[in-house]
């Protein structure tokens, strides 16, 4: 088989602080089309926010002390005081969303927030600490949070995942359109995604992106409910995705692999799965066919396809090794073939 230069991959979990300079969108800095441009105040949170990310450094020793003297000696995330308009900002959303969430959301869904009530916060008067949600997805699926100033490439944000790290905003949207914002905010992160790495079986399924774990649909008795935390973040697109407006496709590896997608506007296209069961399985199957050399994407290009997705799959590029993933060491172990 002919060589492939491999591009750079982190190999521990402290490699992740790479990662922090590489967004694709915002950050710091807002384009005109983002609500909050204008708004000078706004941007000057956005840019303590953006700060807080830039700098933080994955401390395991500090971690290490805490779970040797049991409790919170050293927590990873500060504490972020929020403003009375953010706050505002939070309960509309909050609120509106937990009204659509009986008829809109999938069970998994439904079942596990009566627990981030319960345990971490989550209330309209307050927007969660990603310290305390953090512990506790750390107790549920052993996914911890990490605070990143934007949105990152999927080869970034997967590379996280391989770790059960996930990159959460921090930053809430501009209170002028709580509907639906262009890029993803605290909001998106803790009722969109939170809920389900909540979810021990979905957290092994954190493949094909986009169409799935970002805007996913799939059929639960006679209806068709969100799973997708962009969908489930945003009381918008929540709704008009289960209007008669988009397109709904049986969800199928080898389209979603090569569909195109905005980021920035209410997908005109949803797949819709089975169950997630069937998706999983969907996913299981070609991750071995990955596995066995078949198939190679970019994305899972360095990493066990079982812990992942892309948006490439189709892409049969051979690897020149192969690697596994040492949770004691948090480190990505490569092995020459
Ligand atoms: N529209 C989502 C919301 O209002 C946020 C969002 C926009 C998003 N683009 C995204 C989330 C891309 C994930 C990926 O909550
Ligand atoms: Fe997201």
């Amino acid at each position: 088989s002919f060589c492939v230069a491999v591009p750079w991959f982190p190999r521990t979990i402290q490699d992740l602080d790479r990662f922090a300079n590489q967004i694709l969108s915002y950050g710091a800095e807002l384009d005109a089309d983002h609500p909050g441009f204008k708004d000078p105040v706004y941007r000057a949170r956005r840019k303590y926010f953006a700060d807080i990310a830039y700098n933080y450094r994955h401390q395991r020793k500090m971690q290490l002390l805490n779970m040797l003297f049991g409790g919170e000696l050293w927590a990873a995330h500060p504490r972020v005081e929020y403003t009375e308009e953010e706050k505002k900002t939070w309960g509309t959303v909050f609120k509106t969303l937990k009204s659509l969430y009986k008829t809109h959301a999938c069970y998994e869904h439904n079942h596990i927030f009566p627990l981030l009530e319960k345990y971490c916060g989550f209330r309209e008067d307050n927007i969660p600490q990603l310290e305390d949600v953090s512990q506790f997805l750390q107790s549920c699926t052993g996914f911890r949070l990490r605070p990143v100033a934007g949105l990152l490439s999927s080869r970034d944000f997967l590379g996280g995942l391989a770790f059960r790290v996930f990159h959460c905003t921090q930053y809430i949207r501009h209170g002028s359109k709580p509907m639906y914002t262009p890029e993803p905010d605290i909001c998106h992160e803790l009722l969109g995604h939170v809920p389900l790495f909540s979810d021990r079986s979905f957290a092994q399924f954190s493949q094909i992106y986009w169409f799935t774990v970002e805007f996913g649909l799939c059929k639960q008795g006679d209806s068709i409910k969100a799973y997708g935390a962009g969908l489930l973040s945003s009381f918008g697109e929540l709704q008009y995705c289960l209007s008669d407006k988009p397109i709904l496709l049986p969800l199928e590896l080898e389209k979603t692999a090569i569909q195109e997608y905005t980021i920035t506007e209410f997908q005109p296209l949803y797949y819709v799965a089975e169950s997630f069961n069937d998706a999983k399985e969907k996913v299981r199957r070609r991750s071995n066919e990955e596995e066995t050399g078949l198939l190679r994407s970019q994305t899972t290009l360095v990493f066990p396809a079982s812990q992942y997705i892309a948006k490439t799959l189709l892409l049969t590029i051979p690897r020149p090794f192969s690697v596994r993933y040492d949770p004691y060491t948090q480190r990505v172990e490569v092995l020459d073939n």
